[in-house]
C-alpha cells in the first residue's frame, strides 16, 4: 500500500488539487469530507465532531485515526491513497506511522501546498459546496455552468458553515500550531515536495503532476 499525503492550510486547494492525482489512479480520503458525510448523516460522531468542525478545530486524534485505520484495514484497493487534511497533528503522523508498518504500506510522498493568508482568505469567503456530492467551485475562479447549481448532479451549491470569516482566522492558527509541524517531521524523513499553490488552479495541478510523476517514477 503507497500513501500520498497533501498538506497544507485550509482553502490552499488541497481537495481542488486532488482532483488531478484521482485521474492518476490514486484514491482520495479527505478526513475533512468523512466527517462531513457523517454530520449529514447525523450520526453521534458527526454530532460530536460538527460543534468542534464549526468553532475552527480540530476533532480529537482517536476519531480520525480511528476512520482511517477502519478504512485501511477493509480496504482491498490496491494503487495510491491519496490523504488530503490526514495527518494533521504529530500525535496523528506517529499514529499513521505504525498503522503503515502493520499494513506493509509506505508514505511516498508528502505534497505541501503553499499558500499565504491573504489568499487564503478570499478563496475560502468565495468557495461553494454541492449539498450532495461535495463537488467544491469557487464564484470567481472555478464557478459552476449554471449559478448556484452543481454541473456534476444539479443540486444546490452551500457556503461550509466553517468558512465565515472568524472560523477561517480560528483555523489559520490551528493549523500554525498543530499541523505546521508536520513539516519539519516529513522534511526529517525527505518526504517533503513543494508546491507554489498562489497560482492559478491549472498552473497547480500542472505543478503537481510534473512533481508527482517526477517523484513517483
Ligand atoms: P477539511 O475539509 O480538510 O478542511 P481544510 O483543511 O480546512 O481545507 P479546506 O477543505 O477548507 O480547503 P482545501 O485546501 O481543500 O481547498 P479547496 O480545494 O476546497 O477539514 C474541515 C475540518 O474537519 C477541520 O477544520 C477539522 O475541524 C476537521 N478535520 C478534518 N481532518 C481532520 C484531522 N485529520 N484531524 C482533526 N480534525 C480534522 O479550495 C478552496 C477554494 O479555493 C475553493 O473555492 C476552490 O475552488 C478555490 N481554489 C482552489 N485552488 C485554487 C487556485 N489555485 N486558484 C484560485 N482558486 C482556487
Ligand atoms: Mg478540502
Amino acid at each position: 500500500m503507497n500513501v500520498v499525503i497533501l498538506l497544507g492550510p485550509p482553502g490552499a486547494g488541497k481537495g481542488t488539487v486532488a482532483e488531478v492525482l484521482v485521474d492518476q489512479g490514486c484514491r482520495h480520503i479527505s478526513t475533512g469530507q468523512l466527517l462531513r458525510d457523517e454530520i449529514a448523516k447525523g450520526s453521534v460522531l458527526g454530532l460530536e465532531a460538527k460543534k468542534l468542525i464549526d468553532q475552527g478545530q480540530f476533532v480529537p486524534d482517536e476519531t480520525v485515526v480511528g476512520m482511517i485505520r477502519d478504512l485501511l484495514q477493509s480496504s482491498d484497493f490496491t494503487g495510491d491513497f491519496l490523504f488530503d487534511g490526514f495527518p494533521r497533528t504529530i500525535a496523528q503522523a506517529e499514529k499513521l506511522d505504525e498503522l503503515m508498518k502493520h499494513t506493509d504500506g509506505t508514505i511516498s510522498n508528502v505534497i505541501l501546498l503553499d499558500c499565504p493568508n491573504e489568499v487564503i482568505v478570499e478563496r475560502l469567503s468565495g468557495r461553494r459546496t454541492c449539498k450532495k456530492c461535495g463537488t467544491v467551485y469557487h464564484l470567481a475562479y472555478n464557478p459552476p455552468r449554471t449559478e448556484n447549481q452543481c454541473d456534476a448532479d444539479g443540486c444546490q451549491l452551500i457556503q461550509r458553515p466553517d468558512d465565515k470569516a472568524e472560523t477561517i482566522r480560528k483555523r489559520l492558527e490551528v493549523y500554525v500550531e498543530q499541523t505546521e509541524p508536520l513539516i519539519h517531521y516529513y522534511e526529517a524523513q525527505g518526504l517533503i515536495t513543494r508546491v507554489n499553490a498562489a497560482q492559478t488552479i491549472e498552473e497547480v495541478r500542472n505543478s503537481v503532476l510534473e512533481k508527482f510523476g517526477a517523484v513517483k517514477s
